[in-house]
């Protein structure tokens, strides 16, 4: 990055959805000072390794699955949740790993992804108008005045939660938790339980037959390092660019910038004004990268993207994640498709079918049916079919809890139903069972253009 980038530089831009309205500006500056003196939460080294195997999603090696809550929340924060999730993400991953033939790079949205931008500013019920609420890092959740004051002591709270995630996280990685053997076990147990069961059999089935044959060659969990042991990384937006910023240091090893707050970070379709604070701050930073590419996206400005972010064509360096919507995705993938391929820099093409894909059911709830994010999967995989392109990844809102916040799978679950467990801090999530169900689903896919390819050789 040339001399005119530094951590702050951003502060010199139009800086979209960062509050500007902390009642006590000392406070929220001692905050900041305070988070720049705390421990990295990660490591270059780690955020290089992710870079290079994101680059394999990008040669078309890879698929790469991320995914975890919209909004992580103080609330809802345990040992249980963390857990859960995580689990969740390896038990997807084997059977796409399976299905697709290729290794699934996991990503967890977790350990830091708290801050929320708006649609609307402000929040009005009973003819009470009051700021919208904007995630733990920032405000309350509760309607109340006080709750939904920005509150910089947040921030530091935010921090040594996603400190706290990160460990256990790590844990279940390295601990034996996340025994390759165990997590085929548990999708046995949901396959056994869903009324679609006997769909997912025939893969879950050939799934145990593969590692019983590993297990009588000696392939077992205290033999081998791989079978124990998974890869798992975190990410999150990176809309806070204050907080992104105390966390951003130089690497001894490399002398790079790398922001420490996670592995890899993202630009959110609101954030991403190529003359803005946020595109900015991620040139600066080495770290893997992604950016949100909604239906008002346009071709050409695309390509300035990928210009500003991956000026070197570093490949993993870039996650383009579209979010469409079920009704827009194919008007408007191909000709992005198109655009990258012709532009030549390598970039990851990964899907995230639920923000484009947001309804309000006739009871007042926010939801996203089941059909419309299988549907917006289905049709990226097809339009990068044609369009020479790698289908790269999944980019999902989901939580491993039993929530009621989708409507829709193979439980029928029905908007009356909604209000049982709805429990996000933001938008809707599928719950654990549909989002194995959409693994399989999305399975079944990878495995027809294996099949094809394998023919086509
Ligand atoms: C999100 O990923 O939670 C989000 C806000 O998405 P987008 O920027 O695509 O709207
Ligand atoms: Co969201």
């Amino acid at each position: 990055m040339n001399k005119s980038w530094s951590p702050h530089s951003w502060r010199a831009r139009p800086a979209l959805h960062i509050p500007d309205d902390y009642p006590d500006a000392a406070a929220l500056r001692a905050a900041e000072a305070e988070i720049a003196t705390l421990p990295p939460l990660v490591f270059a080294g780690e955020a290089r390794r992710l870079t290079s195997a994101l680059g394999k999603v990008a040669n078309g090696e890879a698929f790469l699955l991320q995914g975890g809550d919209c909004a992580e929340s103080f609330k809802e924060f345990s040992a249980d949740n963390i857990r859960d999730t995580f689990r969740l993400i390896l038990q997807m991953a084997v059977v796409l790993t399976f299905a697709g033939g290729k290794p699934v790079v996991k990503v967890g949205r977790i350990a830091g992804q708290f801050g929320k931008p708006r649609s609307s500013p402000v929040e009005t019920i009973d003819g009470v108008t009051l700021p919208s609420y904007r995630g733990d890092n920032i405000n309350g959740m509760e309607f109340t005045p006080e709750a939904r004051l920005p509150d910089p002591s947040r921030l530091v709270k935010a921090y040594n939660q996603s400190s706290a995630t990160l460990n256990l996280l790590r844990a279940f990685a390295n601990g034996g938790y996340a025994d390759l053997y165990n997590i085929h076990k548990w999708t046995l147990g949901f396959v056994s339980g869903s009324p679609q069961g006997e769909r997912y059999k025939v893969l879950a089935e050939k799934i145990s037959e593969t590692l019983s044959f590993m297990s009588a060659i000696g392939i077992t969990s205290d033999k081998a390092q791989e079978i124990r042991q998974v890869d798992f990384f975190t990410s999150h937006e990176a809309l806070l660019l204050n907080y992104e910023q105390a966390l951003t240091r130089v690497d001894s090893t490399s002398g790079d910038w790398y922001d420490t707050s996670a592995h890899m970070l993202w630009i959110g379709e609101r954030t991403r004004q190529l003359d803005g604070a946020h595109v900015h701050f991620m040139q600066g930073i080495k770290n893997p990268i992604g950016v949100k590419c909604g239906p008002t996206l346009e071709p050409d400005d695309l390509k300035r993207l990928i210009d500003a972010l991956n000026p070197e064509a570093i490949p993993g360096r870039l996650t383009l994640i579209g979010r469409f919507g079920s009704e827009k995705v194919n008007e408007r993938l191909p000709k992005l498709m198109k655009a990258t391929r012709e532009h030549g820099v390598p970039v990851v093409w990964s899907i995230d079918p639920m923000h484009g894909n947001v309804i309000k059911a006739a009871n007042g709830y926010k939801t996203r049916p089941f059909d419309r994010i299988l549907s917006e999967v289905r049709s990226f995989i097809d339009v990068a079919g044609a369009e020479g392109v790698h289908p790269g990844g999944l980019h999902l809102e989901m939580t491993g809890q039993n929530v009621t916040e989708c409507i829709g799978g193979a439980h029928a679950l029905s908007e009356d139903e909604l209000s049982h467990r709805y429990h996000t801090h933001c938008d809707p999530r599928m719950n654990a069972d549909q989002a194995l169900e959409l693994s399989f689903l999305v399975a079944e896919r990878l495995h027809a253009m294996k099949d094809a390819a394998a023919k086509a050789a």
